[in-house]
């Protein structure tokens, strides 16, 4: 998982429960108190997971509570970190259709290829008469944070759409499929 992600994390659990809450975070995620996460430098997905489960506990939160806090913590944070992302579409379509290739973007500055195909493998997109079809695969399994971003671009371009997910991997499924119509 790209850095940026790991950071804002942390920014969110320090900015909303305390810089102990941070430390605590990391003394059950077995992450040094001392690591700096770069927003450009990939790091194990297994890492990640253990920060989200870890934020779950010592924040109290559900999964879908967490994913709807940070997508709003992360979605505002782009709109002034990566302004050039929103203007370069005029709509969360157009937007929502780019999305793979901001991500992939990252990807490219890994050197590792094993790093760089995690980034690359998890999402594709089709554009499938005006609706939007996600196909999401992640061992970190956040359609739930999908979802709730979408939803978020949505409002951020003032469109009206509907998201729905027609099958997802915590059921089985080999993929989830997220609709956007
Ligand atoms: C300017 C906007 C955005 C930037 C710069 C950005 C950047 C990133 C980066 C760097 C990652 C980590 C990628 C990895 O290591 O695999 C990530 C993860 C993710 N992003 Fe975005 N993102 C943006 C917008 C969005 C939007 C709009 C959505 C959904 C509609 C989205 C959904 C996700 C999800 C679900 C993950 C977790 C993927 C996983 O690890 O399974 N992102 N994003």
């Amino acid at each position: 998982m790209v850095g940026l992600i790991q950071k804002l994390l942390f920014d969110l659990i320090e900015s909303s429960a305390g810089e102990e809450a941070g430390r605590e975070v990391r003394r059950r995620a077995d992450v040094p108190q001392d690591k700096e996460f770069l927003i450009y430098e990939a790091y194990d997905d297994a890492e990640f997971r253990r920060i989200f489960a870890s934020m779950l506990d010592v924040l109290n939160l559900g999964q879908e509570e967490a994913e709807e806090a940070f997508a709003a913590f992360f979605l505002k944070d782009s709109e002034v970190r990566w302004p050039i992302w929103f203007k370069m579409a005029k709509n969360a379509r157009e937007f929502l259709l780019r999305q793979p290739r901001i991500h992939n973007g990252f990807a490219t500055s890994q050197r590792d290829p094993a790093l760089r195909a995690a980034i690359d493998d998890k999402f594709e997109v089709e554009d499938c008469d005006g609706e939007v079809i996600v196909h999401y695969k992640s061992a970190n399994q956040l359609c739930g944070l999908y979802m709730a971003l979408a939803r978020r671009v949505i409002i951020h371009y003032g469109d009206n759409a509907v998201v729905k997910e027609a099958c997802c991997m915590k059921n089985g499924a080999p993929e989830c499929e997220i609709h956007i119509l």
